[in-house]
């Protein structure tokens, strides 16, 4: 296994943004973790399953073929019965339904087991709720990104989404398996009062001196 950075923290903390530029300045890989949570819901809600039935969920999932991998831009992505599910992906039918998913077992194992292979010969930039804490919990690159509710919620309406973000934090926050929390050994970076390039330059600043130089 290469390098891994491990980017966690709650909904609209600026995760993504942050993310896939420091990859860029690293010069790594970009793994956004909760696109595979988001291409099995809409898999599940597709095939008509219940999302509040774990058993019916688990089935859903089974039937389903789930391909992971990079295309020739380096850029990840997952293949849903051969589909990439594209913008679907952000439908409010998704957001509504993504943490109910996400929390069973079954669907963790997939994702976390399909997380894992993409950074077995790559350095990543992994984000998403349980990175440094369940998928790569070996890791000594673990950053958690926050900012205050309000913020959240307002950079998630000015991306035009419906997204009750406080109720989604809430389920990821508290279920049983795998849930949204600081791992011990993370930096906490408050993103409320940065700008992308105040977060980005900070986690170089910390990663620098730990041995993974910028490009
Ligand atoms: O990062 P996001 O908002 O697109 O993630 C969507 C949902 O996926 C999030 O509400 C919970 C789930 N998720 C998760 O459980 N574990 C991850 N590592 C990433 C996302």
């Amino acid at each position: 296994m290469r390098h891994v950075i491990a980017i966690d923290g709650p909904a609209a903390s600026g995760k993504s943004t942050v993310s896939r530029q420091l990859a860029r300045r690293l010069g790594f890989v970009y793994v956004n973790s909760g696109t595979m949570y988001r291409a099995i819901t809409w898999e599940v809600l597709r095939q008509g399953a219940n999302a509040h039935a774990p058993e019916e969920v688990a089935a859903a999932l089974a039937r389903a073929d789930v391909t992971c991998g990079f295309d020739a831009d380096n850029e990840s992505f997952i293949h849903i019965n051969k589909k990439a599910p594209g913008a679907a992906l952000r439908d409010s039918q998704v957001n509504d339904h993504v943490s109910l998913v996400s929390a069973v077992p079954e669907v963790r194992r997939v994702v976390c087991d399909r997380l894992r292979l993409l950074a077995r010969d790559r350095d990543v930039v992994m984000e998403g709720r349980d990175i440094g804490s369940i998928v790569f919990p070996g890791t000594p690159f673990k950053f958690y990104l926050d900012a205050s509710p309000e913020i959240r919620r307002r950079r998630r309406a000015a991306e035009g989404q419906s997204d009750a973000i406080d109720a989604r934090d809430k389920m990821d926050a508290t279920r049983k398996a795998a849930p949204l929390k600081i791992a011990g050994d993370a930096r906490v970076v408050d993103t409320s009062h940065l700008t992308l390039e105040g977060v980005v330059d900070a986690i170089l600043g910390i990663l620098r001196p730990l041995g993974i130089p910028s490009q």
